[in-house]
């Protein structure tokens, strides 16, 4: 027999849901693609780039001229200049950058800080590895950090702080007093932050996004992860990118290299000449802050209660006026009864309890959505 070296993983909470789901006809708002069409210019790029025989392997670190580009992307947005050649690496999504990250960076013993409730990539990496992850609560209802707590679970063995802001699943989108505290922390540590950013373009109530690039000294020590999937309705592509400082880059890249030969060339060559459209994703947050906003206000027909997203597309409900039951019970009632998938907020922590949330992404038709709320309005 094969000794598990994931013991406790299970199939993905967004699979698991997903394929429950599906085999009910429900209407899934668990999974985290988008329900729209990628523009057709964007279509175009890739199908020229193919005619035109940009089909053999890329760089490995990636296609330089779409690394130039969002070297220039990320000085107009965050102010932080990287080089393109030695500082930004394209990848396979997000995922694959999370995991190379980690593979680079955590050895067996080092400890890993993270916030709950957390994406589900990040501790099955972090202990592949070795590593130990040192979990920090959001603390409701507005899902803040408390600085404290987290300056006194940092110790010698600490390697690595993860964030994710904009955040998945909560919508919690970090401020600029958080990456100031954060900065201090770090101050004169070894420690690596890894800052998942992947929502960087879907930010609402008139906050902005506050990316490591903003903070020269958290910059100087820390790696960007971003996805084009999330921005462009691309999930599928699965191409993603990181950006960090040079000596990190190498290590990151080290791993990369016996990972994979590169990422795929037409569509990296399409996505540097999408690029130059800004509105592309300039306009996203106003985007999705309607959508969030159609949705919440078509669920004051039910008795599930919204905690404000302040980014992503996913939206928190509560049900604890509802029922008692677990997160985990009550979404698989709702997939069975109502056709509607949701996700149990639960699943995001390692300690399964009692949560009362579910999370929905409502980067969905107008039409779905009101069928979502008409079907929960019998709750
Ligand atoms: C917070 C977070 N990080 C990373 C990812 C993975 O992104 P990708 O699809 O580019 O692998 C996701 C996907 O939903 C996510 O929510």
């Amino acid at each position: 027999m094969i000794a598990p070296k994931l013991i406790t993983l299970e199939n993905s909470i967004v699979n698991a849901m997903s394929e429950l789901g599906d085999s009910h006809n429900a209407i899934n708002m668990a999974a985290g693609y988008t329900d729209f069409h990628c523009s057709p210019r964007l279509i175009e790029l890739v199908q020229k780039h193919i005619s035109e025989g940009i089909n053999e392997f890329a760089p490995a670190n990636g296609v330089l001229q779409l690394r130039e580009k969002l070297a220039r992307k990320i000085e107009e947005l965050y102010g932080h200049k990287y080089n393109p050649e030695t500082e930004i690496t394209i990848t396979a999504g997000a995922t694959q950058a999370i995991f190379t990250t980690i593979t680079a960076l955590v050895r067996e013993g080092d400890e890993v800080v993270i916030f709950e409730p957390a994406y589900d990539s990040y501790v099955p990496a972090i202990e592949i590895n070795g590593g130990k992850p040192v979990y920090v609560p959001l603390k409701a209802p507005d899902f803040h950090i408390d600085w404290g707590e987290v300056q006194k679970l940092i110790t010698s063995n600490t390697r690595m702080i993860i964030i994710n802001t904009p955040h998945n699943p909560t919508g919690k989108v970090f401020s600029e007093l958080d990456m100031l505290r954060l900065q201090k922390i770090i101050n004169g540590t070894r420690i690596v932050v890894l800052s998942d950013e992947i929502f960087e373009h879907i930010v609402f109530n008139g906050e902005s996004h506050q990316s490591v690039a903003m903070y020269p000294k958290l910059a100087e020590r820390s790696i960007i992860i971003s996805s084009f999937g999330e921005t462009y309705h691309v999930s599928g592509w699965q191409i993603g990118y990181c950006a960090g400082p040079a000596d990190v880059m190498n290590e990151l890249r080290k791993v990369q290299q016996v990972m994979m030969q590169s990422v795929s060339s037409p569509f990296q060559w399409a996505l540097s000449e999408f690029l130059d459209f800004r509105e592309e994703y300039l306009q996203l947050s106003d985007y999705y802050r309607k959508k969030r906003d159609l949705f919440n206000e078509l669920m004051t027909a039910t008795r599930f209660k919204p905690i404000l997203s302040h980014g992503t597309f996913f939206q928190l409900f509560s049900y604890e006026g509802i029922t008692d039951e677990s997160d985990k019970d009550f979404a698989i009632r709702l997939v069975k009864e109502a056709g509607v998938t949701t996700i149990p907020v639960s699943a995001f922590y390692h300690e399964k309890s009692k949560k009362h949330l579910l999370r929905f992404n409502f980067a969905r038709t107008d039409e779905h959505l009101q069928m979502v709320a008409d079907r929960l309005s019998a709750y």
